[in-house]
């Protein structure tokens, strides 16, 4: 990272370096923290952010605060100007790209912090800059490596998420979080809250994949902190401007929450079977339409798995394969997809009339035997012709993978 998209404001000690700076530099001074705060048009809140954090950490806690933004009104001139005469550092790290969102932002600002503890709060006020020293207490008093505010022990509540639907689709996320990771969630009662202290051995920055908001999610389940504390919070209402969450970013959620899910070769393997039956509803939908409209029946089946196929493809794409698809064109993705799963089609049927017609099976068997066997086949052409990266090193683990 260039040091031109460091902003600092150190009025009393200008040459002082950020506690153990980008992870190298010297150690970092105990108990010292990073406020990672994405921003997003937020100009409205900064000062009044500003103020109240400088009335809240108290001095001997050595702490900066780095902004992480994407805004395209003038928040990074706001911060710049809040900024003099504050007892801490404070940076700003502008984005050109809104890479992965909130979630984005924050692993840029994770992979910058070199100190012990990493904060991760929201800009609006909706998070009380007061608990930020409690966090990292908790942690220092407990030994958790990750220390997450709660709403939903007692203590804590959500008073300011405004209106029903919007506590409704919270309580119901966080529901389904809970039930697709119960271990890697357990003892957190508050996995969508976006306010929680991190020790930073913990964040292995490099595994993250955000997607969105949900950023606790993402590090409860990647980094999987050993030992995980709770404190409450009230979550108050925003101090000024607009919620920047919408109907978008509870679509980007649930793809988030399958692509966390399915990121072992067993799990992708089942969501590809998944995937693979709902594609039956396509298949038969457009095979009844067509039908119905006169068509014989044989060209019918064969255009009708093209229902399948494309319905199939999409949610191969979105759901499983989402962070491979890059090395291949679109339209060479779908060229290839599209043939393996209809060489499908065209091996099931043979494989049929060999396992009834020389092994003597009852048509039934035959072919769930069939299914099974080019399900297996097609799974595993698939991931090594449509979704294996061109050469076989992988940047992630560094090791040579196949999978
Ligand atoms: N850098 C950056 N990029 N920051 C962003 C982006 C983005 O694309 N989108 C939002 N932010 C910033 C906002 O400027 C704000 O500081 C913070 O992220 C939270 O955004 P809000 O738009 O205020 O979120 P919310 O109040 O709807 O949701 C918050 O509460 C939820 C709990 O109900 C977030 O903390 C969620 O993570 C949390 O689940
Ligand atoms: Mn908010």
């Amino acid at each position: 990272m260039s040091e031109d998209l460091w902003t600092p404001h150190a009025p009393s000690n200008p040459e002082a370096s950020i506690p153990g700076e980008g992870g190298g530099g010297g150690e970092a001074a105990p108990g010292s923290v990073t406020l990672i705060i994405p921003t997003f048009n937020e100009a409205g809140n900064i000062a009044e952010l500003l103020s109240r954090l400088a009335g809240s950490l108290p001095a001997r806690l050595p702490c900066e605060v780095l902004f992480v933004d994407d805004s395209t009104d003038d928040t990074p001139a706001v911060i710049e100007k809040a900024a003099l005469d504050l007892p801490f550092r404070v940076c700003v790290l502008h984005r050109e790209r809104a890479v992965g969102g909130l979630g984005g932002a924050v692993v840029e600002g994770l992979k910058l912090a070199g100190t012990d503890w990493i904060v991760v709060m929201d800009a609006d006020l909706q998070h009380p800059p007061h608990l930020v020293p409690e966090l990292v207490g908790e942690g220092e008093r407990t030994g958790a490596d990750l220390v997450v505010a709660s709403r939903y022990i007692p203590g804590g509540s959500r008073a300011g998420l405004a209106g029903s639907h919007r506590i409704a689709v919270s309580r119901g996320a966080t529901w389904l979080a809970k039930g697709l990771f119960p271990r890697a969630l357990r003892g957190i009662s508050d996995p969508m809250s976006g306010f929680f202290a991190l020790r930073r051995p913990a964040a292995t920055a490099d595994a993250l994949k955000p997607l969105g908001y949900k950023i606790l999610l993402e590090l409860a389940v990647r980094c999987r902190p050993a030992k995980v504390a709770e404190v409450p919070f009230v979550f108050q209402d925003r101090y000024s401007g607009e919620s920047k969450s919408g109907a978008r970013e509870g679509l980007r959620f649930l793809a988030h929450l399958a692509a966390l899910r399915s990121a072992t070769p067993l799990a992708r393997m089942i969501g590809f079977g998944l995937i693979g039956l709902s594609g039956f509803v396509p298949n038969l939908f457009a095979l009844w339409l067509l039908t119905h409209a006169g068509v014989h029946y044989l060209p019918a089946e064969i255009a009708a798995n093209q229902a399948g196929v494309l319905w199939n493809f999409v949610l191969i794409e979105t759901l499983l394969f989402r962070d491979r698809r890059r090395h291949r064109h679109w339209a060479d993705r779908v060229g290839r997809f599209a043939l393996l799963a209809n060489a499908d089609l065209l091996l099931r049927i043979p494989l049929i009339a060999l396992f009834v017609a020389r092994l003597g099976m009852e048509v039934l068997p035959a072919t769930a035997l069939a299914l099974v066997t080019t399900f297996v086949l097609r799974f595993a052409a698939t991931e090594a012709l449509v979704y294996l990266p061109r050469g076989t090193r992988t940047a992630r683990t560094g090791r040579t993978t196949r999978s």
